[in-house]
């Protein structure tokens, strides 16, 4: 069914809605939907009850030795662990560091990454996943300074997941992705309006609509769905979006590894985030410094090996 969909969507197919109506159905019906994975769910069904503790999620953690062994990675990083803290030998030691919601964050980039393999089509995987994530580290950094009370661990989730869209596009409709692509290229307009052209909705609702397929928390969806538009989103969501579409912004305008200078910021930036310019200084330097620590996560959740782990990583004292 997808496939017949991406193969349909010629210049004479059938028009934006139709083709927009399809992709909604095949999102609902279709066997192979890519699902929240089920350690997630089992983390937010713990994290709902306030008596767990450590154990209890190491306890789920350790029926997957990989995870479990990616978790004591992490703990022992420079990215959660200062120069002097103690190396960390058990799941639970991990999990206690690392913070429980931050666990499930990561268990959450881990799982997701997975559920869109890279087959090499239209788009390089890494290097989205590497915006998104540095995306995620700056929204968690300026919802701590930004108005409206934002609450961080969902705007790390909305950053971490803003470009799922895209990645729905590349598995499913890679021909219809790479036409988009082409246009954007040759006739240099925004990819937005190139989507919303051919496909009836751009990447940004295919990716809510996905989040509402997962029952993620409205903010989360609508700060996916109005990234580009955060003035758009329900002014109950707006705290959420706003803190998204600015950390998108900074990290489009500084490259997508999280090479972060404040100084290109202007003045629409400043609206955007909301936050008094005397704090603006704090923030960015405080993203900057994330971003460069992020490499281990990133390396986790994308596999393969970072400098990071060892680099900064603690030392162990008689
Ligand atoms: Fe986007
Ligand atoms: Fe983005």
């Amino acid at each position: 069914m997808w496939a017949e969909l991406d193969d349909a969507m010629t210049a004479d197919g059938p028009g934006p809605e139709s083709v927009c109506e399809g992709i909604k159905v095949c999102l609902r019906q279709l066997p192979n939907l890519p699902t929240l994975p089920e350690i997630v769910v089992r983390l937010n069904e713990l994290l709902e009850n306030d008596a767990t503790g450590a154990a209890d999620i190491a306890g789920l953690l350790n029926d997957d030795p990989a995870l479990a062994a990616n978790m004591l990675r992490a703990a022992n990083s420079a990215f959660y662990s200062g120069r002097w803290s103690a190396p960390l030998f058990s799941v639970r030691d991990a999990v206690a560091r690392i913070g429980f919601r931050e666990v499930r964050n990561l268990c959450l980039a881990m799982g997701v990454v997975n559920l869109f393999p890279d087959k090499g089509k239209t788009i390089t995987h890494r290097a989205l996943w590497e915006h998104s994530l540095v995306t995620a580290i700056a929204a968690r950094a300026i919802s701590r300074h930004a108005s409206g009370s934002p609450d961080e661990d969902m705007c790390f989730v909305a950053g971490l997941l803003h470009e799922v869209g895209i990645l729905i596009l590349d598995q499913y409709f890679h021909r219809a992705l790479a036409d988009i692509l082409h246009t954007v290229k040759s006739e240099g307009r925004p990819a937005g309006d190139v989507e919303r052209e051919l496909l009836g909705m751009d990447h940004a609702e295919l990716g809510a609509e996905l989040m509402g397929l997962w029952h993620m928390p409205e903010p989360v969806a609508s700060s996916i769905r109005y990234h580009h538009v955060p003035e758009e989103a329900d002014p109950a969501c707006r705290p959420v979006a706003r803190v998204v579409a600015a950390a998108d912004l900074v990290c489009n305008r500084h490259g997508s590894k999280g090479c972060l200078e404040p100084a290109d910021l202007d003045a629409d930036d400043a609206l955007l985030f909301t936050i008094p310019q005397e704090k603006q200084q704090e923030l960015f330097a405080e993203i900057e410094a994330c971003a460069r620590k992020s490499e281990v996560f990133m390396a986790i959740a994308l596999g393969g090996p970072s400098a990071a782990d060892s680099g900064d990583r603690p030392h162990t004292h008689s």
